[in-house]
């Protein structure tokens, strides 16, 4: 196949081969750093195919610049918030996602951030690195207890889904809120309720996002929603970070409307909002939902397939449009 396939990012190399294995021979980019929108624009000029990260902002702009040759943006990421679908589909080009294969490290991620906020242990690792003396107490860092309290789950797809799996096993009780009911019999072996919105956010104790980021969730859940919050409860972001309305996420953690958060998703991101750097009941960490060489390698296979398929003129695996 004689394709111009056009890798925008740094992948694992079982992307790479499974391309080469398949005949197509991909111009990749191989820094660490990502291109520059400067550089990406002339890159991708004749591409066939793209194959990009959630780092790239594919747009009107973008593929004008590739041109009308163009026939698919396989994502490396489940996410594709970053790509203007709908200017893809007006041009006839396939937009692909990596779905499935980083559901249980996204979901082993959240579940952590669930442990480190409530348990305190982002704020105890600091006491210690601090080198202040501390001691052993009865009522030394006392943190929030997760059995027999309720996680709320916003968008019950299947990262929802595996986070709600790994809550039960902790003793939890799943409420979730979806667009859809999710199948009988996962709702059954979860014991999962489906709420409101603002059923789910006053009575859960943890509240986890997991929805997909678009126009109809952007800021779905800022100070109002907080107000509606116990202030008990936890948030915990793993999904992207314009769901939240990060600024009115610091007001209310400083006006004590919720007890704390857990971040791997930021709204303006790598940027994150001065206002959380020095919050104990905050937990951040960057952006490492699907952060194994594992699941990265599966993403990049998965990709790569689906730019083979398509360009075998094939239909794509996991497509997005
Ligand atoms: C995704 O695939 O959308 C994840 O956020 C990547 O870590």
């Amino acid at each position: 196949m004689s394709l111009k396939v056009v890798v925008t990012g740094k992948i694992p190399t079982a992307g790479l081969e499974t391309l080469l294995a398949a005949g197509l021979a991909p111009i990749a980019w191989d820094k660490d750093q990502p291109m520059t929108r400067a550089e990406l624009l002339v890159a991708v000029k004749g591409a066939e195919i793209l194959i990009t990260l959630l780092t790239e902002k594919v747009d009107a702009e973008l593929l004008d610049a590739a041109g009308s040759q163009l026939r698919a943006v396989c994502n490396v990421a489940v996410g594709y918030n970053n790509i203007d679908v709908a200017a893809c589909s007006t041009r006839n080009v396939r937009v692909t996602n990596t779905p499935g294969v980083l559901t249980d490290a996204t979901a082993d991620i959240a579940f952590g951030l669930i442990l480190m906020v409530t348990r305190r242990l982002g704020e105890g690792e600091r006491v210690i690195r601090s080198n202040d003396p501390w001691q052993w107490g009865m009522h030394y860092m006392l943190g929030s207890g997760i059995q027999n309290r309720q996680l709320g789950v916003i968008g019950m797809g299947a990262i929802g889904i595996a986070t709600a799996r790994r809550a039960k096993v902790f003793g939890m009780k799943v409420a979730y809120y979806s667009r859809s009911k999710i199948d009988d019999k996962i709702a059954t072996e979860l014991g999962a309720k489906q709420m409101s919105f603002e059923e789910l956010l006053a009575t859960s104790d943890v509240v986890s996002v997991h929805c997909p980021s678009n126009d109809s969730t952007h800021h779905l859940i800022g100070a109002e929603q907080f107000r509606l919050m116990k202030k008990s409860a936890f948030l915990i972001n793993t999904a992207r970070g314009p769901i939240v309305n990060e600024q009115e996420l610091v007001d209310a953690l400083k006006a004590g409307e919720i007890a704390g958060a857990g971040l791997d998703v930021f709204e303006f991101e790598p940027k994150v909002n001065s206002g959380l750097l020095n919050l104990e009941n905050v937990v951040l960490i960057p952006h490492l939902g699907s952060a194994t060489a594992e699941t990265r390698a599966a993403m990049a296979t998965l990709a790569a397939n689906n730019a083979v398929a398509i360009a075998s003129s094939q239909a794509p695996l996991t497509p997005v449009n």
